[in-house]
């Protein structure tokens, strides 16, 4: 099975960027050669990671880097988007530790030496655990850390990175981490959740003011996961629900980052929930952005129950995903069109999406069949998206490799290459030669 668009479509013209995405402590493994971070405090509390696994070794990508590097060109991508390991980089005392820095500079080199655009995500969930130990997100000073590191780190890559984004998915970080306890590092309250997000906004913010000065060359901006959120019924108890969600998941962190302030629905919050807002902060929320990147996985529906509150639905006629998410490429078109609708959006990239599969390894092959249905039906639905006006710069495949899902250990495999934890071998997927044959596809219609 192939993938393939219009000739026509502004994905099928060599402008439009693609790329592959890992994160760091998915991927890198050689934790010892590290600072901890919260992900290896919470992997090493019983029953919060599926399979008890943790991220000590992952894919060994910090050791077998060159070889992943050759598997990425061979892969025909315009572009790779990976993350920095914080507690790799900075030290206790907060200076740059020179062995963490070396290992992303000899990566940056050999990227740029291939000609592979280096996105680089500062923050990738992997906060440092000394940071945690003194309150983590719920402590305002994290976000002047953040802004140190950014300071530095930049410094030290020079003009070796094509683009930067401050954090990824921040709803993640502050919601599963700290208001519903399922990611690291394991609190659970509404009031921090929204503490958490605040925080990690104004990240964002001084990290922005810190890469417009430090590096103007590169393409600066923040990677938000987003979800269309639709009302089961037609009734208003539904379409309350679904506007919830949609205020909470969708414009909490967009609306800050693009218009300065919150989403309507932070007047229902009652007093102990409200964000933690110091004068100036939301101006310095609001930095100009050279692109958005956005996250799709799947789309939500929700219901409205009892006298305030919301479940979500599933339609069980439709595929589903291993992480029980719905297939449902068309959600992917409507949130674009939603956003751009609502702001005045800076150039967009979808900086992930992809699907975890059952999938079966056998005789040196991956047949995903179903992955490259997702990849099709996605990149259809971005497509559409463009030629309504959005204007999308990139894709990117979620992710280079199998490699540590969370809270989900390393069962959910999303990659487009398999990996063999017992032996670290790689192995491409038909998804991934799915992949690079349309890519290269679109460089021979030139
Ligand atoms: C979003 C996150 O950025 C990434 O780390 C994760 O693996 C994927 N979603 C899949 O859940």
């Amino acid at each position: 099975m192939k993938i393939s668009l219009a000739k026509s479509s502004p994905l099928s013209q060599t402008n439009f960027t693609y790329g592959v995405a890992t994160a760091a402590f998915q991927i890198e493994g050689a934790a010892e050669s590290r600072r901890p971070c919260i992900w290896d405090k919470f992997c090493a509390t019983p029953d919060k990671i599926k399979d008890s696994s943790n991220g000590l070794e992952a894919c060994d990508h910090f050791n077998r880097w060159e070889q992943d590097l050759a598997l990425i060109e061979s892969l025909e991508v315009d572009a790779y988007r990976f993350s920095v390991s914080w507690p790799r980089v900075i030290t206790h005392s907060g200076e740059l530790d020179p062995k963490g820095v070396a290992f992303y500079v000899e990566l940056l080199d050999a990227l740029n030496q291939k000609n592979i655009k280096p996105y680089v995500t500062l923050y990738h969930w992997d906060l440092p655990q000394h940071l945690e130990d003194k309150g983590g997100w719920l402590n305002r000073e994290t976000a002047y850390h953040f802004r140190d590191y950014v300071d530095l780190i930049t410094q030290a890559f020079g003009d070796r990175v094509y683009s930067y984004s401050t954090l990824n998915e921040p709803f993640c970080s502050a919601y599963l981490g700290y208001e519903l306890g399922i990611h690291a590092p394991g609190l659970k309250s509404k009031a921090f959740g929204k503490q958490a997000a605040h925080h990690l906004l104004l990240a964002h913010g001084l990290g922005m003011q810190v890469l417009a000065k430090n590096s103007p060359e590169t393409l600066n901006g923040i990677v938000l996961n987003v979800s269309p959120c639709y009302p089961k019924t037609d009734s208003e108890k539904d379409k309350k629900a679904a506007w919830a969600a949609d205020q909470n998941l969708n414009h909490w962190y967009a609306m800050p980052v693009l218009e300065g302030r919150y989403p309507e629905s932070i007047n229902t919050l009652p007093e102990e929930e409200l964000p933690p807002i110091q004068q100036g902060d939301m101006a310095i929320i609001c930095q100009p952005l050279d692109y958005l990147g956005l996250n799709y996985y799947t789309r939500e529906v929700y219901e409205g129950v009892g006298h305030n509150d919301r479940q979500k639905w599933v339609d069980e006629s439709l595929p589903f995903t291993e992480m029980g998410w719905e297939v449902y490429p068309l959600g992917l078109t409507d949130i674009l069109l939603q956003l751009n609708n609502k702001y005045t959006l800076p150039p967009v990239y979808i900086t992930e999406n992809g699907a975890a599969m059952a999938d079966s390894y056998a005789e040196g092959q991956v047949q995903d069949t179903d992955r490259i249905e997702y990849f099709q039906g996605h990149l259809q639905a971005v497509s559409d998206a463009a030629e309504q006006g959005v204007d999308i710069r990139g894709y990117f495949a979620w992710s280079l490799m199998d490699n540590f899902e969370w809270a989900e250990g390393y069962e959910k495999r999303f990659g487009i290459v398999y990996v063999d934890y017992d032996t670290q071998q790689r192995t491409i997927k038909a998804s991934g030669l799915a992949y690079r044959d349309f890519i290269s596809s679109r460089q021979l219609a030139k």
